[in-house]
């Protein structure tokens, strides 16, 4: 059987696959277009894709042989899962191995901002520093302060716990009650406004759905503190970026750190014009180790649902059910 993987991911997954598999890797270091992602399954019977390629109903119907689609990623509003499911083709994801490494990053943003870590590194290099002084790159104080956390999946509620050494006040949202993080940090859920009006810092952990395009829009922007700083490395639409800008600019709040926007790879000027955001370019998993093991878990998925088999991290399960009960 044969492979297409829609970008080079590292070694040790592709080793994988060539074992088993005739693979086919985009030889270009960028994103394909969907053009060139349709002219690349043409015959495979596999898509090992990514976050930054459009998976909609033109390129999953294209191939007929096409029998399964491994994503590399945790996130999958990419995909169009529902015509995958239609079409009986599993679809995977890569959770669980990213957790650590995503909720570490949203606590390198947090500090970033409330610091003016990349403000003073910039100013020192420019040689502006002259000397201590009291009034120089003043920040908020972390420690004692209110967290709020929207949406405790796996990698809100990695950053949550993290949260403990500084002794914070937990407030989140969530469909569920998250019993592990009112346990041990005494947590509350509360409704987003609740949370919003409360705390110091608000971080984003939701997937992109229909029901969480624009959660953060201007009107959530007011209720928040002065002083509040949000953290963004879940997915750019969930907050709306002029709304954001807005809030920024007119200081409605203190900051905001940013792995991810709504139209990636396009960052508004007026964003990257103000000195009160931290932005990273999605790079919530990227560690060594973390990539590695997304690729040999993107790998392992694909080759199990090629066999005809449940992929470990299949997101799309009913494929399976309607195969057993037809
Ligand atoms: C990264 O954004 C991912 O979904 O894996
Ligand atoms: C700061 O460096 C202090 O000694 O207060």
């Amino acid at each position: 059987m044969k492979v297409f993987v829609t970008r080079r991911i590292p070694r040790p997954g592709l080793d994988l696959l060539k074992k088993e598999y005739t693979v086919e890797i985009n030889p270009h270091d960028r994103v394909l277009t969907k053009e060139e992602i349709i002219k690349g399954i043409r015959g495979k019977d596999g898509l090992l894709c990514l976050l930054t390629d459009p998976i909609d109903k033109e390129v999953i119907t294209a191939e007929p042989k096409l029998k399964m689609i491994a994503s590399y990623a945790v996130g999958y509003d990419n995909i169009d899962v529902a015509v995958a499911t239609q079409q009986g083709i599993p679809v995977s994801n890569t959770p669980g191995v990213l957790t650590e490494t995503t909720a570490e990053l949203a606590w390198a943003l947090l500090f970033s901002v409330t610091r003016r870590i990349v403000e003073g590194d910039t100013f020192t290099r420019e040689g502006k520093f002259k000397g201590w002084a009291p009034m120089l790159m003043l920040g908020q104080d972390v420690t004692k302060k209110t967290l709020g956390i929207v949406g405790t999946g796996r990698i809100g509620t990695a950053f949550a716990l993290k949260s403990k050494g500084f002794e914070m006040n937990v407030l989140y949202t969530d469909e569920q009650r998250n019993e592990q993080l009112e346990r041990e940090l005494g947590a509350k859920k509360v409704p987003l406004s609740t949370l919003l009006k409360n705390s110091d810092f608000v971080s984003i952990h939701v997937p992109l759905t229909k029901a969480t395009h624009h959660l953060i829009d201007e009107k959530e922007f007011h209720m928040m503190k002065k002083t509040a700083v949000l953290i963004n490395t879940a997915r750019g639409p969930i907050i709306n970026e002029k709304a954001l800008v807005k809030a920024l600019k007119e200081q409605w709040i203190f900051g905001a750190g940013l792995d991810v926007y709504e139209n990636e790879p396009e960052i508004p000027m007026e964003l990257k014009n103000l000195n009160n955001v931290v932005l990273q370019p999605h790079i919530g998993s990227a560690t060594v180790e973390t990539r590695t093991k997304m690729a040999l878990m993107a790998a392992e998925n694909m080759s199990r649902g090629l066999k005809g088999n449940i992929p470990p991290n299949c997101v799309n399960k009913e494929v399976f059910l309607r195969k057993s009960t037809t």
